[in-house]
């Protein structure tokens, strides 16, 4: 195992805990102590869980030996796996050594996120042993390994990595040699994407994790996801997107180059867009602790429908069970104006059209269950008073919903964040780059989504998706938003992705 970095470590514990001998190369001794003192603590946390005896821990341990230089470390291995950075001349430089130093039979596996195998493998004597073994982050615990084959493997050497990667107990998609293969090119694009909505002020970072779990039920945040991927990381991974694909979802954001570039990389950092101090994570820029102050919330509140009667009828009687008053416009009294929101119409025209607009907030609930709403986005204009954005909160509060605060944009906040995801996925079915069975895999068992992006896709529907995503193009003219034909095909023809 060449690097002994977050990756390099999940990676190297794996194959110790499957009973593999293990010889670890770092570039120095520092290095080399934080990668063993990380791995120690991998185990000592599946200890204290009970997953681990102590004997165990004991006898991976033991599985474990540190080599002294890169040619001793691995003159003697079946397989070699590098996860140094993600540069492509520290790599070259790694593999041209192995080359050296290794049995021609030896496989050279790079865990690389985003960079050429092909380009890795034609600078070897023998390129045919070359290939790509990419993991996922915990890579002990995340199910997807990407088996990578170049123009030069013969069929044989993808066979035994997949083999080797069903007896770690994990599953193999095999993918070409294409930047990023399946999974990054997608979830970048989707983490670069909320960066950027926190960058221009769309919303803090708090409303946007919480929108991203809450409100479609992944597993994590974008922008927590970034800080255990690491900033850098991603950052490298982008560029290398950016040169191979193009397009602007892969222009890095610049608040995550900044970032990156003042050393706040994430969790291996202690701060990110958190600050991570030992058990606690806090928000690491001040506006998300301002946000929704306690207030009491509003005895009554006018309801207007702007064209969304179903969701209307469904929050008056949960407004109402929950001991609120609604009346109908246009009720003069009232501590609170709510429209029922849709993400593909504005809500300043019904702001407009009643007699306090600044009391006037949109309300649009989310969640991974059509049937069961977790997250309430309260949709505010440029005109609606803090007063009654408190107001909103205390009453999402009461209701037994989350919230955040979006501002009136296509899609607010949830669908603006992930509907163009959803389209990269069709654009990727579209383009014969992956099958969708195979990314809704790839996605669920790389990144831990419930379901995948297409099954997600299809249960809310392309036509839905469509609307909301050509209103973002309208309105912001960013051709990252336009449509696949593909999506809209199957709008038109109400079929499905996923058969
Ligand atoms: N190392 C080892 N084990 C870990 C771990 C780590 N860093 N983090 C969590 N775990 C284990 C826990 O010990 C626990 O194990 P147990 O069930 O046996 O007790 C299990 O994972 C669940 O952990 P927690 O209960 O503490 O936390 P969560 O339920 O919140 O799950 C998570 C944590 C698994 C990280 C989950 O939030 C998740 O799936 N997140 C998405 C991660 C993701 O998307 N990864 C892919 C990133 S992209 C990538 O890596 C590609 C690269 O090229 C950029």
């Amino acid at each position: 195992m060449v690097g002994l970095g977050t990756m390099g470590s999940g990676i190297a514990e794996i194959l110790a805990r499957s009973g593999r001998s293990v010889v670890v190369v770092e570039a120095n001794d520092n290095a080399l102590a934080r990668g063993l003192a990380a791995l120690h603590a991998s185990l000592d946390k599946a200890v204290a869980r009970g997953r681990l005896t102590h004997a165990d821990k004991a006898q991976i341990i033991a599985r474990i030996r540190a080599a002294d230089g890169l040619a001793a470390g691995a003159a003697g291995a079946d397989l070699v796996i590098e996860a140094v950075a993600e540069n492509m001349e520290l790599k070259r430089a790694v593999f041209g050594e192995l080359d050296l130093a290794c049995r021609p039979d030896t496989i050279l596996a790079t865990n690389t996120s985003s960079l050429s195998v092909t380009a890795l493998a034609a600078g070897t004597r023998h390129p045919d042993r070359v290939a790509g073994l990419h993991f996922f982050n915990p890579a002990p615990v995340m199910k997807l390994v990407e088996v990578v084959s170049t123009v030069l493997s013969p069929p044989g050497t993808a066979e035994t990595l997949a083999g080797l990667v069903r007896a770690l107990g994990k599953t193999p998609i095999q993918v070409g040699d294409r930047a990023g293969f399946v999974v990054n090119p997608l979830l970048l694009a989707y983490l670069n994407h909320a960066v950027r909505l926190l960058d221009v002020g769309y919303a803090t970072s708090g409303d946007i994790d919480k929108a991203a779990t809450s409100g479609v039920g992944l597993p994590m945040g974008p922008l927590a996801l970034l800080d255990l991927i690491g900033l850098d990381t991603s950052l490298s991974i982008l560029e290398a997107l950016q040169a191979e694909l193009g397009g602007s979802r892969f222009t890095p954001a610049p608040l995550l180059r900044r970032l990156a570039e003042a050393g706040l990389t994430g969790r291996k950092a202690g701060r990110g867009f958190y600050e991570y101090q030992r058990q606690s994570v806090h928000a690491a820029r001040a506006d998300d602790t301002v946000h929704h102050m306690a207030s009491q919330p509003p005895s009554t509140v006018v309801l207007i429908e702007d064209g969304a009667a179903p969701l209307a009828a469904d929050l008056t009687s949960t407004i109402t069970e929950a001991g609120i008053g609604v009346a109908r416009p246009p009720a003069a009294e009232a501590d609170l104006i709510l429209v029922a929101a849709t993400p593909a119409r504005r809500v300043l025209d019904a702001a407009l059209a009643c007699q306090s607009p600044g009391d006037a907030v949109g309300i649009h609930l989310v969640g991974p269950h059509a049937a069961r709403p977790a997250l309430a986005e309260l949709v505010i204009t440029h005109l609606t008073k803090a007063s009654a954005v408190d107001a909103a909160a205390a009453l999402a509060a009461k209701i037994g919903l989350e919230s955040v605060t979006t501002p009136d944009r296509p899609g607010f906040l949830a669908a603006a964040m992930i509907y163009p995801h959803l389209n990269d996925a069709a654009t990727m079915v579209q383009d014969g780059y992956a099958s969708a069975a195979d990314i809704d895999t790839a996605m669920m068992l790389g990144c831990g989504y419930p379901r995948g992006p297409l099954e997600m896709l299809d249960d809310i529907g392309p036509a839905v998706v469509l609307g909301v995503l050509s209103a973002m193009h309208a309105s912001s003219g960013d051709p990252a938003f336009v449509p696949a034909p593909l999506l809209a095909e199957h709008a038109a023809a109400g079929t499905r992705f996923r058969c």
